[in-house]
C-alpha cells in the first residue's frame, strides 16, 4: 500500500531569525515510517524540522511551515491508501511576518495570529472511498472526550490518542486507539518502534 506520514512541528515565521513552534521531535512520525517499510509498504514521509536520520527507503519531503505542509500532503494524498497525520502542525501563525529582523521596543509586544489550513479536517471532508485516514491527538486533559471528538469532527478512521507526558518529544509512547466503530483499543506501553508496529497492525486495513 500507498502509505503518506507527516512527521515533526511546523514552524512559523515572526521574522528572519525568529519563529512559533512546538516541542514535537518527530520521533513518533518516524518510527511510524519505520514500521511501514519492514512491512513492504511504500512511505512517503513529509517531515518538519527534526534531527532525526529518516529511515532508508522513504521519499522524504522536508517542509517548515504549516502551509508548506498542507501543499505537499494535498499533492501526495489522492494516490495515498493510508494516510498518517502525526505531525504536530501549527494552529496559528503570526499574520504579518516580517522581512526584516524586529527590533526591541519598551514596552508590551502584542503578536496578531492568524488560523492556518487544518490539514487532517481539509483530508476528511475530501476523504476518498478507499482511503484510511488516522490522526493524533496529544493532549494534557481529558484525552478520551478530546480525542473521540476528534475523530468525529476530521471524519477519521482512527485516532491515536496519548498523553503531552507520556509521548511528546520522549522515546517512548503510550497510545490508545479509537475507531469509529466504537472500538478502544490500548496499545502496550513502550519504545515507539515498538508502539508503531503494534499500531500498523491494528490501523491497516
Ligand atoms: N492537524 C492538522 N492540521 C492542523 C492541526 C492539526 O492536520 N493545522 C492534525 C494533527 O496532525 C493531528 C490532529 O490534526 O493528527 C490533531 O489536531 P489538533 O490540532 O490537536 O486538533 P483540533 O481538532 O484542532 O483540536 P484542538 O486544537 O482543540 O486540540
Amino acid at each position: 500500500m500507498k502509505i503518506l506520514i507527516t512527521a515533526g512541528p511546523t514552524r512559523e515565521k515572526i521574522d528572519p531569525v525568529r519563529f512559533i513552534s512546538n516541542y514535537s521531535s518527530g520521533k513518533m512520525g518516524y518510527a511510524i515510517a519505520q514500521a511501514a517499510l519492514e512491512s513492504g509498504h511504500e512511505v512517503t514521509l513529509i517531515s518538519g524540522p527534526v534531527t532525526l536520520t529518516p529511515p532508508e527507503g522513504a521519499t522524504l519531503i522536508k517542509v517548515t511551515s504549516a502551509a508548506e505542509m498542507a501543499a505537499e500532503v494535498h499533492k501526495f494524498a489522492p494516490d495515498a491508501d493510508v494516510i498518517i497525520m502525526t505531525a504536530a502542525v501549527a494552529d496559528y501563525r503570526p499574520a504579518n511576518p516580517f522581512d526584516c529582523k524586529m527590533k526591541k521596543l519598551p514596552g508590551k509586544l502584542v503578536l496578531e495570529l492568524e488560523r492556518t489550513e487544518d490539514i487532517l479536517g481539509t483530508l476528511g471532508t475530501n476523504k476518498l472511498p478507499q482511503q484510511t485516514l488516522i490522526g493524533f491527538a496529544a493532549e494534557t486533559d481529558d484525552l478520551e472526550k478530546n480525542a473521540l471528538g476528534k475523530l468525529e469532527r476530521k471524519n477519521l478512521d482512527w485516532i491515536a490518542a496519548n498523553l503531552v507526558a507520556d509521548g511528546f518529544g520522549t522515546d517512548t509512547n503510550a497510545i490508545t486507539l479509537y475507531n469509529k466503530a466504537g472500538n478502544r483499543i490500548p496499545l502496550p506501553r513502550g519504545a515507539k518502534i515498538d508502539v508503531a508496529r503494534s499500531m500498523l497492525k491494528v490501523i491497516l486495513p
